[in-house]
């Protein structure tokens, strides 16, 4: 039964615990009063398996699922595209049969990249999805295999994370920081970057109002505020960086994303407009610039 008027805490089940958001989500739903989490890494659910997400269902029986759980390598995708469709597409669409049958909704994180990046201006949820690659083609079908067969789902599409932990482009840009004199990065790609632990913010933000038993199902946007390129967000990340340890980095080179040869296309513009967000839960965008000084602190050791 979705929470809780009649229990003191609500039960929820974060699948996907070991990635960027399902730790900082497991992290900061520890802490807080009136929630208790169950954390299942991969290895202790593979949504891939329906038959797994339903045993795992049925023994915890939780309030809420949410599923942080996403083949997200982009240009893996293009070569790996079974895989890429087996969890974002086939996963969900396991998790929302599965959450249905049980009558416990269901909150999925979903991308910016379900756009093809010619709407200069952003991107608001009636935009029409239209991907450019396998990456986003399977996040739009888990999507969509999501409304079809779970009414009670919330589906919250992000963009660009960044965490002092797993693999994202924060830390593979300062490797690079750390052994190149000269770094290219793409200035001609749009975006706003999210830290995991702003994304889990606004999910526990979104926890609290559905356990006041308010029904808001439907498809949101969040991202971290202020529009920056891949070049932006480097040359802020080797500034916050340059405080704590010397680099070898001379000079970062703006390039055009076509220099960079990716094996997939990637919208050139994923700014997503968080205005149904605030007016629905009130939530406000944080800026990533802060959530950028944070994150390093921690990459250095000093949180
Ligand atoms: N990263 C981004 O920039 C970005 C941007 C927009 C949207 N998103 C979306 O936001 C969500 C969270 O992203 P994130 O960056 O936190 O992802 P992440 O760090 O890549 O973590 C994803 C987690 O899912 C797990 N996983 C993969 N296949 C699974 C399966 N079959 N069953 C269960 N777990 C599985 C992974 O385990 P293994 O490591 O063992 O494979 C990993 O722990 C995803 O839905 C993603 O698509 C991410």
């Amino acid at each position: 039964m979705p929470a809780s008027a009649y229990t003191t805490s609500a039960k929820v089940l974060i699948i996907g615990a070991a990635g960027q958001v399902g730790h900082a989500l497991t992290e900061l739903l520890e802490q807080t009063s009136g929630i208790e989490p169950v954390a299942l890494s991969r290895r202790q659910l593979d949504i891939t398996d329906p038959a797994a997400v339903r045993k795992q269902l049925e023994k915890h029986l939780p309030d809420y699922v949410i599923n942080c759980a996403g083949f997200n390598r982009v240009d893996a995708a293009e070569r790996q595209q079974d895989q890429a469709m087996a969890i974002n597409r086939d996963g969900a669409e396991n998790l929302a049969v599965a959450t249905a049958a049980l009558s416990i909704p269901l909150l999925h994180l979903s991308s910016d990249y379900v756009f093809d990046g010619h709407y200069a201006s952003g991107y608001s949820e009636e935009d029409e999805a239209s991907p450019l690659g396998v990456f986003g083609r399977s996040k739009w079908l888990g999507e969509e295999a999501i409304r079809a067969a779970q009414p009670q789902h919330l589906i919250l599409r992000v963009s660009w994370i960044f965490s002092a932990r797993g693999e994202n482009f924060l830390l593979r840009t300062l490797e690079q920081a750390r052994h190149e004199r000269t770094i290219e990065a793409a200035d001609d790609r749009r975006g706003c970057p999210t830290s995991a632990e702003d994304v889990a913010r606004v999910v526990l933000a979104i926890l609290r109002q559905l356990t006041c038993g308010i029904d808001v199902w439907g498809t949101y946007h969040y991202c971290g505020a202020e529009i920056t390129t891949r070049y932006g967000f480097s040359e802020a990340l080797v500034a916050a960086a340059r405080q704590y340890e010397e680099l070898v980095v001379e000079q970062l080179q703006p390039v055009s994303s076509a220099n960079l040869q990716c094996l997939a296309q990637r919208p050139a513009s994923s700014v997503l407009k968080c205005r149904k967000l605030l007016a629905t839960f009130g939530i406000r965008q944080r800026p990533w610039r802060s959530e950028l000084q944070r994150v390093v602190r921690e990459v250095y050791g000093e949180l």
